[in-house]
Formats: C-alpha cells, sequence, structure tokens
C-alpha cells in the first residue's frame, strides 16, 4: 500500500444550513455550492485516487437540491460506500430515499433523550422523530446517531446509548470542542457544555469508561475504543493532533482544507480539480498545513488513520 493512500474523502456538499447551532464550526459563506455535475466530476477524482469511503458534510446536507442523484451516482455508478449526517430538520422522505438508493449510514444527531437538556433541542427533537420515522418506513434503515458528548449530557448519555442500541441504531461520539484555532469568536461562550475543570474532566474519564465496558460487551458504538481510551488525555486541552494523512477534505466550493475544523493556509491554493495533476503538490502542502494546526477533538481522523494501519499490517 503506498504512503499517500487515502481512506476517505469528506465533501461539504454546502455550507448553509436551516439551523443556527451555537456550538458549531461551520461558518455559513455566500460562497457558491458546485453544482451536481461538478460533484460528480469531483468524485470521479477522488475515486480515481484510491479513495472508497465519501463521507457527505454539511451545512445540512439534505438542503443541497441533488443531493439525492449525487448520492445515487456515488454508490450505483462509481461503487463507492457513501454516508452523510442531518439535522432531521424536515425532508424524511428525502432521508429515506437516500437509504433506497444505497446510502451505506445516514447519521442524525441527537444527544439527549430529554430533548429540553439538549445541546440543541429542536435538532434532538427532530432527530428522535426521523429515526422513529426511518425504522417504520425502511426495510433496512442503517442509522448512525451522532452525539456530541458534553458536560450537560454526561450524566445521561448510557441511557441514549442504550436506547438507540435497542433500535438497532449505532452512537458515534463526538466529545464536545470549543474554539480552539482562535477564529471562531461564537465559540467563547461555551463553556455550559465544555469539559474545562479537575471535575468536568473527571466526569468525563469515568464516562467513557463505561462507553468502553459497553462497546466491550457488543453495544453499537462506533467509535474504536482505542478512540475512545485516548480522548481522555486531550479532552482538558484539545491538543490532539493528526498523525498522518488519511483523509481528503473537500469544501462547498471544491477548495482543499485541511480538516473539517480548520481552514489552511496552504492548501486552499488547490482545488479538488486541481488534484488531477498536482496531486503530489498538494500532499506536500497537505503536511505542512497539518503541522500549523493546534488541534482538536474530532474523531475521524484518528479512525481513518487506524484503518489505514489495520490495512497496510494485513497486506
Ligand atoms: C457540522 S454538523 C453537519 C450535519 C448536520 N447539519 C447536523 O447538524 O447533523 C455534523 C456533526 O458535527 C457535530 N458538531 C458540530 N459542532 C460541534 C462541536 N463544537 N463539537 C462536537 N460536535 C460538533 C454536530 O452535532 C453534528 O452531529
Amino acid at each position: 500500500m503506498k504512503k499517500d493512500f487515502i481512506v476517505n474523502a469528506g465533501i461539504r456538499i454546502t455550507r448553509k444550513c436551516n439551523m443556527k447551532c451555537m456550538y458549531c464550526n461551520i461558518q455559513n459563506t455566500e460562497r457558491e455550492d458546485l453544482s451536481l455535475e461538478e460533484w460528480q466530476e469531483a468524485l470521479n477524482i477522488i475515486k480515481d485516487m484510491g479513495v472508497k469511503d465519501v463521507v457527505i458534510l454539511g451545512g445540512e446536507p439534505l438542503i443541497y437540491p441533488k443531493i439525492v442523484e449525487l448520492v445515487d451516482y456515488a454508490t450505483n455508478t462509481l461503487n463507492l460506500n457513501c454516508s452523510l449526517t442531518t439535522n432531521g430538520f424536515s425532508n424524511f422522505d428525502k432521508a429515506q430515499k437516500l437509504l433506497d438508493v444505497g446510502l451505506t449510514s445516514l447519521g442524525v444527531s441527537v444527544d439527549n433523550l430529554n430533548v429540553k437538556e439538549s445541546i440543541s433541542p429542536l435538532k434532538a427533537k427532530n432527530g428522535l422523530r426521523l429515526i422513529d420515522y426511518l425504522i417504520e418506513n425502511c426495510k433496512a434503515p442503517r442509522i448512525t446517531n451522532y452525539t456530541v458528548l458534553n458536560k450537560n449530557n454526561v450524566i445521561n448519555i448510557l441511557e441514549l446509548i442504550e436506547y438507540m442500541n435497542d433500535r438497532g441504531v449505532y452512537t458515534y461520539i463526538i466529545p464536545f470542542h470549543w474554539g480552539n484555532e482562535g477564529s471562531f469568536d461564537h465559540r467563547k461562550n461555551n463553556e455550559r457544555f465544555a469539559f474545562i475543570n479537575e471535575s468536568d474532566i473527571d466526569i468525563y474519564n469515568k464516562t467513557v469508561d463505561k462507553i468502553i465496558a459497553l462497546a466491550q460487551k457488543g453495544y453499537k458504538i462506533k467509535n474504536s475504543i482505542a478512540f475512545l481510551e485516548e480522548s481522555k488525555k486531550h479532552i482538558k486541552n484539545l491538543d490532539w493532533k493528526c498523525n498522518g494523512l488519511s483523509e481528503l477534505r473537500i469544501d462547498s466550493d471544491g477548495r482543499m482544507v485541511c480538516c473539517c475544523d480548520k481552514i489552511g493556509k496552504v492548501n486552499d491554493k488547490f482545488t479538488i480539480f486541481d488534484l488531477k495533476t498536482k496531486k503530489d503538490a498538494f500532499l506536500e502542502a497537505r503536511e505542512k498545513d497539518a503541522h500549523a494546526c493546534s488541534g482538536c477533538l474530532w474523531p475521524s481522523s484518528f479512525e481513518a488513520q487506524l484503518q489505514k494501519e489495520k490495512m497496510v499490517k494485513k497486506q
């Protein structure tokens, strides 16, 4: 396996969103989204690079008008595994269509069964309704609940995992992280949700240990145990830096970005379309950008790197 092998590509299909979650790291911009044909071309390039897994990011992916056509193209024409996450705001029938055309996994964001206590009450309420709808209406609902683990839900997260597990739904934990890279001022006031002092960290660690015990018992938990364990070391200072390059991240206008959180200083000189001819120059620039980052707590790059190491070992 080549050193520059990429495990997955995340495409930010749009930055537009029908909700305004105060903790969200994505800024809605006036930038024009790529058209269906442009995203299809981008997916051809991604596939030619040997990538098999595509993650559709947002904004809110379900408000992209041609989302079903794009997922259909990715799964049925290009044979890519394709997943996305929604806030369940509306468009239940669209979510169902995505599963019908072969979406590998539909993410729904719910962090609390007690919706009033949720970090985003409307999102939790809609998400729970969407999950019920999909279980009732889809032949094979492949659902993952994206749960932001924060100071408010740390006391009842096990209940939520249990609830989802009973319904055949996976839970994927994203530890809450607030503005670390400096430029997202609206995240300054997130002390209500962030794990900051020693007692916060203590309860985080103890809860994560209980989540690991559930995972070991076979509960439907998507994170690796390695991620959950390692997160304990970084929850306070959010200083977890990626090790290696295993993911591509593409913004809504086709520009390359470093990862989910940070628009790099070098990457945005490239668009996905440049990668046809300038892949090596991009990979070199991307490496420099990764070093400039101060860290975060998104699970995906760690999980992708783990997957890559396993694939290399198997060879
Ligand atoms: C950026 S949203 C995009 C998809 C969709 N609009 C949604 O709300 O589910 C993707 C996931 O990231 C989570 N997320 C956003 N900001 C976060 C933060 N500061 N810490 C942890 N998770 C966060 C959201 O709750 C959601 O599950």
